[in-house]
This record gives structure tokens, C-alpha cells and sequence, in this order.
């Protein structure tokens, strides 16, 4: 391990791994590597902006205990302007964790923040037990330790708070980080490995920034319906992202860890990419794609090559319908016009390019018949609240609300404003109901393989369960989309959609799984449903 981090450290500097501190080192040695090399004009930096920065990977070793420390920290989101952030071990974000199939890591979440504070294993496969979704939240200076049992395919999973109410505001702070899933059939692939270097992760966020750097979260009633869309796009916690990929295939491990953003990814020379693994794990076989879409929650891993030079990774506006009864409101997004997410410069090297495998991973099951399959259909629905209508704050006139956010508006409403605390303009529910902690929703059998129909008549959600993965059966009643063909565990509904599941990690009532929009705004408004498995 250690020599493999000196043989490559060169290169991951100049991939600028190792975190914005070091940018202005990179000039430097960047003209010492032309030198070195036959001059090439794919050296010449080609975009000014700030270094993409690489999350700590951290390799948990079987059985020892990890200490993830949520904690306030400085961040500079806008280069030079740092402000009060929260994460992990002193980093906006946190550490990414690399977890080893077969291995039983612990990690203890300690909270030395002000607020309280939990933790949810985002695709994970492990008994509800060991992970602390439902629980109310970690007073400061108390800790919650668990043994993960690492047992499910290689992935590209997250980690991030889910205190009831407060998720989206803490997620928006830094509370989350990545985790990283490996195992021995995957490894034999041949696939670009060199973390920072040619297996970089880019997790995908948006924020309003002010003029000081300070990333704003206005809870207003066009926020709490629609969810928070950002103007700034940030990639790993920066603004302006520039990364340096050697001129070769590189692997990236997108995540969408935004509160409400669907990204609409595409690169600005229109090239085309391999998309290799979806969020719980690797197609049977890569896809040849040039538009990715990911909604929050979601993970694609794909394969760029940078032999055809420099490239940009844009986002499309999202804006998206909404439907009241038979009249239809495009919602625009706060950009209107694709925004850049990173910018790829790429540096020469002599070493030979991985070839993209034909083949990485066993097809899923054919799906046989599933009419005797138990089903279930969850309707996604923002209702009016009649208690917000009753004060005057409430109603569906979209319009009206969407003069609300204006940024003179944005600017005027208190910076900190707990989403419970106000009544909601509208209701987010499933199947007519809110979120209640100590309701079960859904009881499951342990080992049951169930089709779950999700609806979401008034706008596209994003569905997401824990402690379960699925495969998309059908979107609108058709084949799923090409990014929905792999191993899932959260998926955009823009209609409907039915999902087969098999439920193979145990919850009981007192710790049960979750079901929920993973647009966090609804999330906390009450769009979540519990489920046990025994
Ligand atoms: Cu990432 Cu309950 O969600
Ligand atoms: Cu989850
Ligand atoms: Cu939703």
C-alpha cells in the first residue's frame, strides 16, 4: 500500500489529489513534468480555475474502528474565501471510506457539532440495526458505533445525516462523504484504479453562494415544494473546478449529493462515455452514452477517454413540470443555460491506456414471470396543507410563489430556518400520508421478492429505499432508461415506475428501513414511509 502511494505520488499531485491547499504547487511541477516529457500542447493548462480536490480515501480494515467525527470546519468553496462549514474529520464532506466485501469494519460517528446529528449508510446492505437512519440524533459529544457487514457488490455508495426535519439543511452544510465498496471480481477488470489519478470521484452539488463565499439556503415555500436548486455548481466542495487526467481512460465515480438538482451530464464537445456501473453496482456490460441524467441519491460510474484531449463536463438546466389536476407548470430552474461542472486538463504520460472491458459483471436474473409477486404502490404526491392555507402562507399559485425567489427575497429571509418549523405551503405524503416516527408502514417478509409501483402524478421524484436494492422492471409502463438498467437504489419517477425488489437484510419495528423522495426538502416535509423486514 504504502509503495503504491510513493510510486504514484508524483502523478496524483499533478492529478491535484491532494486537496486545494496544493494549488500553487501545481504550476511548478507541472512545468517540471513538461520538461521531463516530449513537450506536448495537451500540457499546456487549457482552463484557470481551482483544483479539483480528491476526498481522503480511507481503507477500513476488518474488525478495527474508525472514528467519523462530525465537527464544524472552515471551507473555502470559492478559492480564498473560506467560511463555516460543517463535515467530517475536519473537511467539508468527509472522508471517503473503502469498505472490502467480506470484511466487518466498525466506525464510530462521534458528534462535536452543535446540533444533533446521525448517520445513514446510503446503499448499503446491512441490517437496519447497524445503521442509524431512524435514530433521532446524537446529542453533542455522544457516539454511535456499529460493525458494517460488508457483503454486496463493488460500488460507488455515500454516507450522509438523516435527523427527520433537518437533512436538508444539514446535507446542504457538508454532512455527508463517500464510501466505496470493492471486491475481488470487480478487481480483475482491469479498470482505471489510481484514486485521484485515473479513478476520480466527482460529487455533484449546487449552492447559492454570496459575495463573501457563504453558501445560502433560503427556506421559503417555493424551496420546501420545488426543493433547493443552486446557482453555483460545486464539485467535491469547489466552485470553477479544474482537474488534471492523464491522456488515457479515467474512470469517474459521479454522485449526486445536491438536495433537490437533477444534473442532466453531458461533456461540451458532445463525446460520448461508457457508463460502466449505476448506484448499486456494475452493468452487465458498459453503455455507450452522451447524456447522463442523475437525480439526488444517485451514482454512475463511467469511462472518459482523455486521449481525445481536454473536455468539460456540463449540466443542463432542470427544470421540471408540474402537474395540478389537468393544468401543467413548467417550474424553470435558476439557470438557464447548460453551467459548467469541471473542466479536465490532461497530462501526458507514457503509461499504456486500460482498454474498457466488454464484459463486468454477471447480467441481473431474466426476469421471469412476476405474477405471482406480492405488489405495492406507493403514490408520491405534494398535497396543499390546509394548516398553511388556514395562515394565509400556503395555497398552489405558483406563480406567486416563485416571486419569492427573487434573490432580494432569498436575501431578506432569516439564513437559518428549520424546515419544521413553519407549516409547510404544501404536504409532501405517500399514499395520502405524511411521515410519522413510530408508524410502520409496510411489513416485508426477510428473503421476499416484491414489484413496488411507484407513482408520482405531480412531479418527478426521486424514490429511494433503504437497506434494499432493485432493479427498474418498467418506466411509464416501457423498458427503463439505459442509466436505469443497472443494480439501483434510487430512482427519478417522472411517472410511474415499477421496481422489483428482494428484501434480504432484516429491520425491526423499533429500527425499521426507510422509504423516501430523496429530494431532501420532502424528505424532511414528511414524502417517507417506514418498512420492516422479518
Ligand atoms: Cu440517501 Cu434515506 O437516504
Ligand atoms: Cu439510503
Ligand atoms: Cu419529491
Amino acid at each position: 500500500m504504502i509503495e503504491t502511494r510513493l510510486r504514484f505520488s508524483r502523478r496524483a499531485l499533478l492529478a491535484g489529489v491532494a486537496l486545494g491547499f496544493l494549488t500553487s504547487a501545481l504550476p511548478a511541477l507541472a512545468a517540471k513534468k513538461k520538461k521531463a516529457a516530449a513537450p506536448a500542447k495537451a500540457e499546456e493548462p487549457t482552463f484557470t480555475g481551482t483544483a479539483l480536490p480528491v476526498p481522503r480515501l480511507v481503507d477500513l480494515a476488518d474488525g478495527e474502528t474508525f472514528d467519523l467525527v462530525a465537527e464544524a470546519t472552515r471551507h473555502a468553496f470559492v478559492e480564498g474565501k473560506p467560511v463555516d462549514a460543517l463535515g467530517y474529520g475536519g473537511t467539508y464532506m468527509g472522508p471517503a471510506l473503502r469498505l472490502k466485501r467480506g470484511t466487518r469494519p466498525k466506525i464510530r460517528l462521534v458528534n462535536r457539532l452543535a446540533r444533533p446529528t446521525n448517520i445513514h449508510w446510503h446503499g448499503l446492505l446491512v441490517p437496519s440495526s447497524q445503521d442509524a437512519a431512524t435514530h433521532p440524533g446524537l446529542k453533542t459529544g455522544e457516539s454511535f458505533e456499529t460493525a458494517l457487514t460488508v457483503d454486496q457488490p463493488a460500488a460507488t455508495l455515500w454516507y450522509h445525516t438523516h435527523v427527520h426535519g433537518r437533512t436538508a439543511r444539514d446535507v446542504h452544510d457538508g454532512l455527508a462523504g463517500l464510501m466505496i465498496v470493492t471486491d475481488e471480481a470487480s478487481a480483475g477488470l482491469g479498470l482505471p484504479s489510481t484514486w485521484g489519478v485515473d479513478d476520480l470521484p466527482l460529487v455533484l452539488q449546487d449552492r447559492d453562494l454570496d459575495p463573501t463565499g457563504r453558501p445560502v439556503y433560503p427556506a421559503t415555500a417555493v424551496v420546501i415544494e420545488h426543493g433547493f436548486r443552486g446557482r453555483d455548481m460545486v464539485v467535491n466542495g469547489v466552485t470553477n473546478a479544474v482537474a488534471r487526467v492523464p491522456h488515457r481512460l479515467v474512470r469517474l465515480r459521479l454522485v449526486n449529493a445536491a438536495n433537490a438538482r437533477t444534473f442532466r451530464l453531458f461533456f461540451e464537445d458532445n463525446r460520448n462515455f461508457r457508463l460502466i456501473a449505476t448506484d448499486a453496482g456494475f452493468l452487465a456490460e458498459p453503455a455507450e452514452l452522451s447524456l447522463l441524467v442523475l437525480t439526488p441519491g444517485e451514482r454512475a460510474e463511467i469511462l472518459v477517454d482523455f486521449a481525445e484531449g481536454i473536455g468539460v463536463l456540463m449540466t443542463g438546466p432542470d427544470e421540471h413540470d408540474h402537474r395540478v389536476g389537468a393544468a401543467t407548470t413548467t417550474i424553470p430552474d435558476v439557470i438557464d443555460r447548460p453551467a459548467r461542472l469541471v473542466a479536465f486538463d490532461v497530462v501526458r504520460d507514457d503509461r499504456p491506456s486500460a482498454a474498457v472491458p466488454s464484459r463486468l459483471a454477471l447480467p441481473l436474473a431474466a426476469v421471469g414471470s412476476t405474477a405471482g409477486l406480492k405488489r405495492r404502490r406507493f403514490e408520491l404526491r405534494t398535497l396543499p396543507n390546509p394548516a398553511a392555507a388556514a395562515v394565509g402562507t400556503g395555497g398552489h399559485d405558483h406563480h406567486m410563489m416563485h416571486t419569492a425567489t427573487t434573490p432580494a427575497a432569498a436575501a431578506q429571509g432569516p439564513a437559518t430556518h428549520d424546515t419544521e418549523s413553519a407549516p409547510l405551503p404544501i404536504l409532501p405524503t405517500i399514499n395520502g400520508r405524511t411521515f410519522a416516527i413510530g408508524r410502520i408502514d409496510e411489513a416485508v417478509g426477510l428473503g421476499a421478492t416484491e414489484i413496488w409501483e411507484i407513482v408520482s402524478p405531480d412531479m418527478a421524484h426521486p424514490f429511494h429505499l433503504h437497506g434494499a436494492h432493485f432493479r427498474v422492471l418498467s418506466e411509464d409502463g416501457d423498458q427503463p432508461k439505459t442509466w436505469n438498467r443497472g443494480p439501483k437504489d434510487t430512482v427519478l419517477v417522472e411517472n410511474s415506475a415499477e421496481l422489483l425488489i428482494t428484501f434480504t437484510r432484516p429491520a425491526d419495528a423499533a429500527t425499521p428501513f426507510l422509504h423516501h423522495c430523496h429530494l431532501l426538502e420532502h424528505e424532511d416535509g414528511g414524502m417517507m414511509g417506514t418498512f420492516t423486514v422479518r
